[in-house]
């Protein structure tokens, strides 16, 4: 049950989970550790401290350099200090590996709960303070009598700890040697209706026409079911809801058409390997079934977070994200909500698609914004926090030098995120085509396509040179797409580099 609990709880489409633990590569146990950082690094005055913890691998330590993986919106677990491509870099170049953990998220709390007066320093700033105390504290005497002193930092992330790696080199270049972002998106935007764009070409593209076709007849109907309360109740018992949809009530319409059919589509496409959306597609497109909303419910309700129903009702909804305790099962989604409504907006509506009619609006969003908090959260205070991001650390306008970046075509969050167009001759930014998210920070050997592959090889080339202070090599997109001959030429210079 707490296994089903925790499956239930994040917003699925966001960028609210670990992502799916690396295959370990060496038996050796991280040790888990806590720093005190500064609960608010813009204030002098203020002294108060909270504890930030980290896990910290130090199997491959014979430089003072070091290598550390970015935590995003979740848990950290020590999986991704004994794992993945930034583990193989800490290998590679003999650094200390560390993987902090973002404050409020986890284990790591500033406050004692979540209120709206408690998470006003849940912003990205001062997330990046706490990185930049963070490598401070490591790399001076007080940590392991100054092993690290004077050696280069590189960062790793993915989804929204990408984006922290990116923005850690910008504000902070004089403690960052150079930053490895993949599917990190960097420009806050209000309404992220492209994300549902880039759902239905990933489908089209990997799971067929009639896949897609099913989706919009589905929705055409199942929209105009809930007009009628005769109708809702159908959908009710279709997609087994916890509670009957009010078919007169638009938020209970929306609720449903999002966690009910927005989500798990966002979810399937952003997490997709090999295979995923194809097999999903075979449900959806089942000849055994003639009615194409019977072949879409069908298929939600067999999803794990689905059981033991669906939960689709606003009231019931807005209950469980007012929680305000850190341990409440859905305090990690009401976390990344207020983020959403103060700094990022990103919120992914249907506005692209007649067949949804528009069924998740921006004003459902700026609902949710105002009764998750307060009235305050308005539309007003949400352009301010988009501009401020913006100004901040320039969107996709400005790319800053040393940062490596990862595109997945088939990530729909790639519409907020560089893309070839905006690498430079210092940041080199791959896009894999028909890549879902977080693919690339997964370890070389076990990749799903020769392009995964090398672009792996080519971020950890890059890193190494950017570390040794050279210029990265562009791995040119034509040499991805084809060929060994593209890898041996790396491992080539890999070998060269080392
Ligand atoms: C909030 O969540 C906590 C932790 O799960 C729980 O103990 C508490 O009863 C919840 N409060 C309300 C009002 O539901």
């Amino acid at each position: 049950m707490l296994l089903l609990l925790f499956f239930a709880s994040p917003v699925l489409g966001a960028l609210v989970s670990e992502p799916p633990p690396p295959t370990p590569r060496s038996p050796a146990a991280p040790v888990l550790a806590w720093l005190p950082v500064r609960l608010n690094h813009f204030d002098a005055s203020n002294n108060d401290t909270f504890q930030m913890r980290y896990y910290y691998n130090d199997e491959f330590t014979r430089t003072n350099n070091i290598v550390i993986v970015l935590g995003g919106p979740w848990t950290i677990s020590p999986d991704w200090a004994s794992g993945g491509l930034p583990h193989q870099l800490a290998e590679e170049i003999g650094a200390g590996l560390f993987y902090t953990e973002q404050r409020y998220y986890g284990q790591s709390r500033p406050t004692g709960g979540t209120s709206v007066p408690e998470l006003r320093y849940l912003t990205v700033d001062q997330a990046l303070g706490d990185l930049a105390q963070f490598i401070q504290h490591v790399q001076s005497d007080q940590f392991q009598g100054g092993r690290f002193r004077g050696g280069q930092v590189a960062l790793a992330g993915c989804a929204h700890a990408g984006s922290l790696a990116t923005w850690m080199r910008l504000a902070y270049p004089h403690l960052v040697s150079a930053a490895f972002s993949d599917s990190g998106p960097l420009l806050a935007h209000d309404e992220l209706a492209e994300y549902l764009e880039v759902v239905w070409e990933a489908v089209r593209a990997q799971g067929g026409g009639a896949c897609v076709a099913t989706l919009d007849l589905a929705l055409e109907r199942l929209f105009a079911e809930t007009l009628t309360q005769e109708g809702a109740n159908r959908v009710s018992n279709m997609f087994n809801t916890c509670s009957p949809i009010e078919g007169t009530n638009p938020l209970d319409t929306s609720t449903f058409f999002w966690r009910g059919v927005l989500e798990p589509l966002a979810h399937l496409v952003q997490s997709a390997t090999t295979g995923d959306i194809a097999g999903a597609c075979e449900v959806l497109t089942d000849p055994n079934v003639s009615e194409p909303t019977e072949r879409l419910a069908k298929w939600v309700t067999s999803q794990l977070w689905a059981q033991p129903c669906l939960q689709a009702s606003y009231t019931a909804h807005l209950a469980a994200h007012t929680n305000t305790s850190y341990d409440a099962p859905h305090s990690v989604d009401r976390l990344w909500m207020y983020q959403s409504c103060v700094e990022f907006g990103w919120h992914q509506t249907t506005a692209s698609f007649n067949s949804f009619h528009n069924a998740v609006a921006l004003p459902y969003f700026r609902a949710l914004c105002r009764q998750y908090f307060t009235e305050d959260f308005d539309e007003t205070l949400q352009w301010a926090g988009i501009e401020r991001t913006n100004l901040l650390f320039g969107g996709v306008t400005y790319m800053p030098d040393a940062v490596v970046s990862v595109v997945g075509g088939h990530d729909p969050w790639w519409p907020v995120g560089p893309n070839a167009t905006h690498a430079t001759h210092m940041s080199p930014v791959y896009v894999v085509s028909g890549g879902s998210q977080c693919r690339v920070i997964r370890s070389t050997g076990e990749s799903e396509t020769q392009q995964v592959e090398v672009v792996k090889r080519a971020v950890l080339l890059n890193m190494q040179q950017l570390l040794s202070g050279k210029p990265p090599t562009h791995v040119s997109s034509a040499a991805v797409v084809c060929s060994p001959l593209a890898i041996i030429l790396i491992i080539a210079s890999l070998t060269f580099v080392l």
